[in-house]
């Protein structure tokens, strides 16, 4: 059900608009209020008359329409709305949002919205398959914005592919997925994931074999119970996760200040294996064999510690701060120093001798440690280790705002 629940529902131009209608009709059967925004275009393919009598509502079609300005501006309608669904979302519309332009009300209002916002594309097959409607939607998606579709199936131009707009009840249950609220709804967590690469040169670099699995798999177990999260990866093998903000980092110094940046957070999740040292100054020009066989000094320095500084950090500090620790020996006992040593308040401890293959693979087997106990989780799939931290996030939210 979606009582009470306020959508903006923006139509773009295409074929498949005449579904927005039944759309509206299903949204406001479970209960939402739906308030249209028609492009040019779309009113090209359902009148506004249509629109506003399905939604019970005037429907808002031109940026500068002083009257709306005043009863409701376009900040006011991108705000109001607990979510933006787009439907359908042509490739023009994909490429406006991708690119941050707003030059009409339905673009002004997409790039004003703090609210999320959910598109059901609609195209021929070749624009959803041109690398720039790729280009676009990988932009979107780590953007945080969410997805229904497309689906697959033969289109109105009568070509035969993936391009189709959702069905209105798929979009629906989209729009309720969206909604669902959850434990961690109204939370904001960080989550650092994935290898640094410290330039050597302009083409070597130190790194690690992380892959950014478990960091990835906790950003989404988290989202998955209504967090927003911000994302901040370095070069990861596994893609990032739909539905979170995703920040791309190379370096631990921008790591670092993409967390200062993404603060406050009501928690925070350091799954990213940091290099511990950069070096010093690194080459602007490729470093070239000498001669001689001389070899090359490359000076090296430690890298901040992103987690201890958070964690010892005043005001901003966020309520819950977790960090890993990965060993090879003495795993427990090293970890537990290490909880000590930066302050956080719980550590994940594992073990990543090659031996145990979890480094860059699919299982984790961890120790949680807590300042008040310790629990060891038996061996499984790193996407079972974030749920299980997910729920244990939001219970100890849950249980340090007194409820
Ligand atoms: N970490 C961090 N910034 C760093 C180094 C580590 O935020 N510069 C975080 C990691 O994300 C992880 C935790 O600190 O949550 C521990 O990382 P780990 O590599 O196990 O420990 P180190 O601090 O690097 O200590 P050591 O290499 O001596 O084991």
């Amino acid at each position: 059900m979606l009582t009470g629940k306020r959508i903006t529902l923006i139509i773009g131009g295409g074929i498949a608009a005449f579904k927005a209608l039944d759309l509206i009709r299903r949204l406001r059967e479970r209960g939402a209020s739906v308030t249209s925004v028609l492009t040019r275009a779309g009113a090209e393919f359902v009148t506004p008359l249509s629109v506003a009598a399905l939604a019970g509502e005037k429907v808002f079609q031109e940026l500068f329409d002083l009257n709306d300005e005043s009863e409701m501006g376009h900040i006011e309608l991108s705000r109001a709305a607990d979510l933006i669904v787009v439907a359908p979302a042509t490739a023009d519309l994909l490429a406006k949002m991708a690119n941050g332009l707003a030059n009409d009300l339905a673009s002004t209002l997409l790039l004003a919205t703090d609210k999320r916002v959910l598109v059901a594309p609609a195209m021929n097959v070749r624009m959803w398959q041109h690398p720039a409607t790729r280009r676009n939607v990988e932009t979107l998606a780590r953007d945080g914005v969410l997805f229904s579709g497309p689906a697959e199936g033969a289109m109105a131009c009568g070509e035969y592919g993936p391009g189709r707009m959702s069905e209105p009840l798929d979009i629906v249950a989209a729009v309720e997925a969206a909604l669902a609220g959850g434990p961690l709804a109204g939370r904001h967590v960080i989550v650092t994931s994935g290898p640094t690469h410290e330039p050597i040169d302009p083409v070597r670099y130190i790194a690690n074999r992380s892959s950014g699995a478990q960091g990835a798999a906790i950003a989404r177990a988290l989202a998955a119970l209504g967090a927003r999260v911000s994302f901040i990866t370095g070069p990861a093998t596994v893609p990032p996760p739909a539905g979170v903000t995703v920040v791309p980092v190379e370096t631990a110094a921008q790591m670092l200040e993409a967390v200062h940046a993404a603060l406050p957070a009501d928690a925070a999740v350091f799954a990213a294996a940091v290099a511990d040292w950069r070096v010093v100054s690194a080459a602007t020009g490729k470093i070239k064999k000498t001669a001689t066989g001389d070899l090359p000094a490359i000076e090296l320095a430690e890298n901040p510690d992103i987690l201890a500084q958070v964690a010892q950090m005043g005001a901003d500090r966020p309520a819950l701060v977790v960090g890993f620790a990965a060993e090879t020996d003495d795993v427990l006992e090293n970890a537990r120093a290490k909880l000590k040593r930066k302050g956080c308040d719980w550590i994940l401890a594992n073990d990543v001798s090659p031996e145990t293959g979890i480094m860059g693979g699919a299982e984790n087997t961890v120790t949680l440690i807590t300042g008040t106990g310790e629990e060891s989780w038996p061996r499984m799939a790193k996407e079972a280790v974030a749920a299980r931290l997910a729920e244990a996030i939001a219970r100890h939210l849950e249980g340090s705002d007194g409820g």
